[in-house]
């Protein structure tokens, strides 16, 4: 027998239902209601895993509980929301999206694991996939963005970086891949509400980036908080027993989000807890996250017959397996152990990368009238706004262990980058609240210089969960002080952090230069000086469609055709008749400084079978006196199917570094079979025929150049 049938065997009904609950300590909260009899249980065993803890003596104190005075001895397992950096903030996972690297997005998790391993975490709540199309929904912010193709790609390299070669390593900690699925598709953008998507979009938008999660070894996947179409996904036996157990063979873990058990009673689909437990456990989810449902309801479940001693076990079992592929029983004090903590010169690393990820995800939204690079010699600049000087607000709603005192501030990345330039700050606005008389000493305060940077959007707490906004407009204040600002007839440069597109078209029509910053991290101040002062030139892309008015949202470049395409002024065409149907930005939007044309699109062959593969080549020419970073996407368009095919479908995404005046090749490889889709029947299909492939530096369909494929027969 193996350590964990001998387990199975001598444990109590009490002991195997607590293998199943995960209480939340207190050192963050990020859901209602902590325990505090959370020793006892660990003790008693009935709590055998815990979240929201983190430090290597607060994580030994409660292992030692588990492992020296429970009965059997199980150690804990520990879980963290170590969504994007640990210690060391990178930029949020949209903003890290646009980088559109998986090389990067893999490094910046194997240091997240690294250092969420040397404080005793041994589980992530991460990476978030939920395709995200609705910036109402504040937790686009977590999310890698609107395209189901790059939300796979960032799936992929989360799981390795996070994961690492080896569970067993104190540097590496298992992947919670969440939320499957459909979170992003909320009714009206609004936490928590009820999703009604169709068969073909959660088969074609939804589900492929949890089908690539689990070809990449997710250690296990979180169900997301909603019902879809009437059955909520904590109880979705058909999505996570069928299509996830059995069609996709996931072993893992099905772990329950913050009281998701117990909120099956708050859904209409559980009388009581007993109820609660038995539609979850049954729907395979192993570990019920915070709500007791599993303690207080599975004991009665049991006596009623509505879940048996079978599905239990097989759950204890994945739960034990999990500790034992992370190394758990055989040292479960090697997260956490002195010799792990992090050491300087790590930390330098570290800090380097974040800065290096944070540049080249901010995005250069308008450009004009050379306003950058900041002028090497400039003498007296104003920096303005509530966001100019706030540290904490650069980590982002997700910051782990992130420490304010460690970010840098706008302001204080300018200041260190231009030590030569008088740099006057004043808020001028609160990111809510503005009184009129600070409004006036910051415009005075402009006046004065001879450029202003206005430093505005979102501070943490108007995005992420429960950060939905019907307004995606700037605050009244806000709006205020940037209108008097623009009055003054300076150049203006604005850098907008927020967790999502914001709409402020007035702004991009007026100021000289608008970049999207996001949360950026612990290096933001010093990576938007990089940016600004040219010593980097920006190389950010939209992962997202932005919107020009809230009223366009659901807004996306993905859409399918509709049989009366827009045409602008053509009343019955698929427009709006008080604004343009186009949005203010294209997914894939960022300037650079320097300045790129394509040419020599070619596919060959041109006629290829299911069997083959393409290759797809695109001239680069950087004529402008810079060196300069390019991305381009590839899109495909399947021109006539049994279903109506979305205008452009994203099938990759590559960068190409080009000196001045420099030519290159990009070159892509794309297996025909990849051009397949979900037919009529939900299966996947490949329909011979014409197929359109586009390149460009956005979905803008001005900027794209086109070749023919025909795929036979
Ligand atoms: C609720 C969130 O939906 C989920 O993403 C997170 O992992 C848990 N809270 C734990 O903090």
């Amino acid at each position: 027998m193996g350590r964990i049938d001998r387990l199975l065997a001598a444990m109590t009904l009490d002991e195997k239902i607590g293998q199943l609950n995960m209480a939340a300590g207190s050192r963050v909260v990020t859901g209602p209601g902590a325990r505090r009899d959370v020793e006892e249980g660990i003790r008693s065993g009935r709590i055998g895993n815990l979240l929201n803890v983190w430090g290597g003596k607060e994580v030994h104190a409660v292992q030692h509980l588990a492992v020296e005075q429970s009965r059997l001895g199980i150690p804990l397992l520990i879980g963290l929301d170590v969504m994007h950096g640990h210690r060391t903030i990178f930029p949020v996972p949209l903003a890290e999206a646009g980088l559109f690297d998986p090389a990067t997005w893999e490094r910046t998790a194997r240091i997240a694991a690294k250092e969420a391993g040397a404080d005793g975490v041994a589980l992530t709540f991460a990476p978030m996939v939920d395709v995200a199309r609705d910036p109402r929904w504040g937790r686009m912010v977590e999310s890698p963005g609107e395209d189901p193709w790059v939300a796979a790609e960032f799936a992929a390299a989360k799981i390795r970086g996070f994961q690492g070669r080896d569970l067993q390593e104190a540097a590496s900690i298992a992947v919670t891949t969440k939320h499957l699925c459909g979170y992003g598709a909320v009714s009206a953008g609004r936490e928590y509400a009820s999703v009604d998507v169709s068969e073909r979009t959660l088969h074609e938008v939804h589900l492929p980036p949890f089908a690539t999660a689990v070809s990449a070894g997710t250690a296990a996947i979180m169900p997301a908080f909603i019902d879809i179409a009437g059955v909520p996904m904590t109880a979705n036996a058909p999505l996570l027993q069928g299509w996830l157990r059995g069609m996709h063979a996931f072993d893992g873990v099905l772990i329950s989000d913050y009281n998701a058990i117990a909120e099956l009673c708050n859904h209409g689909v559980a009388s009581d807890t007993a109820e609660a437990a038995a539609l979850a456990l049954r729907a395979g989810v192993d570990v019920d996250m915070a709500s007791e449902a599993y303690v207080q309801g599975l004991p009665e479940a049991l006596r009623r017959g509505l879940v048996g001693m079978a599905e239990l076990d097989a759950s204890v079992s994945r739960v034990l397996t999990l500790k034992e592929r992370l190394g758990l029983f055989d040292d479960p004090y090697r997260r956490g152990a002195a010799g792990h903590t992090v050491s300087a010169r790590r930390t330098a690393t570290a800090r380097q990368l974040a800065r290096e990820t944070a540049r080249r995800a901010i995005v250069l939204l308008t450009h004009r009238h050379g306003v950058l690079p900041i002028a090497p010699g400039a003498r007296h600049i104003a920096v303005v706004g509530p966001l100019a000087s706030a540290r904490h607000e650069m980590l982002g709603p997700w910051p782990s262990a992130g420490r304010a005192d460690e970010a840098v501030s706008i302001v204080e990345g300018l200041q260190k980058a231009l030590p030569n330039c008088r740099i006057d700050h004043l808020a001028g606005a609160g990111t809510a609240a503005t009184k009129r008389s600070a409004i006036s000493a910051a415009v005075e305060s402009c006046r004065a210089a001879e450029l202003a940077i206005l430093c505005l959007g979102e501070d943490v707490s108007m995005s992420g969960e429960g950060g939905s906004r019907a307004d995606l407009g700037l605050p009244d204040g806000q709006r205020t002080l940037a209108e008097a600002i623009l009055e003054l007839g300076k150049p203006v440069i604005v850098l907008l952090t927020s967790g999502r597109p914001l709409t402020v078209p007035w702004l991009f029509e007026r100021a000289d230069a608008v970049l999207a910053t996001w949360f950026l991290g612990s290096e933001a101040g010093n990576a938007i000086a990089d940016v600004l002062t040219g010593k980097f030139n920006p190389t950010g892309k939209l992962p997202v469609t932005w919107p020009r008015a809230v009223g366009q949202v659901p807004l996306f470049y993905g859409q399918r055709p509709s049989g009366r395409p827009a045409k602008p002024g053509e009343r019955l065409s698929s427009c709006y008749l008080d604004i343009p149907a186009t949005p203010q930005f294209a997914f894939g939007h960022g300037l650079s400084y320097a300045s790129f044309t394509l040419a020599e699109l070619r596919c060959t062959p041109a006629v290829a079978r299911a069997d083959e593969s393409i290759k797809v080549t695109v001239a680069v020419h950087n004529h402008s006196a810079i060196a300069g970073e390019a991305t381009l996407f590839l899109f495909v368009r399947d021109v006539v199917a049994s279903v109506a095919r979305p205008v452009l479908e994203l099938k990759g995404a590559r960068r190409i570094a080009l000196e001045p005046g420099a030519r290159g090749t990009l070159r892509w490889q794309l297996p025909v079979a990849s051009l397949a889709f979900v037919g009529a029947d939900l299966g996947l299909v490949l329909e011979p025929g014409r197929f359109e492939i586009h390149v460009g530096h956005s979905a803008d369909p001005g900027e794209l150049i086109s070749c023919n494929l025909e795929v036979s027969s």
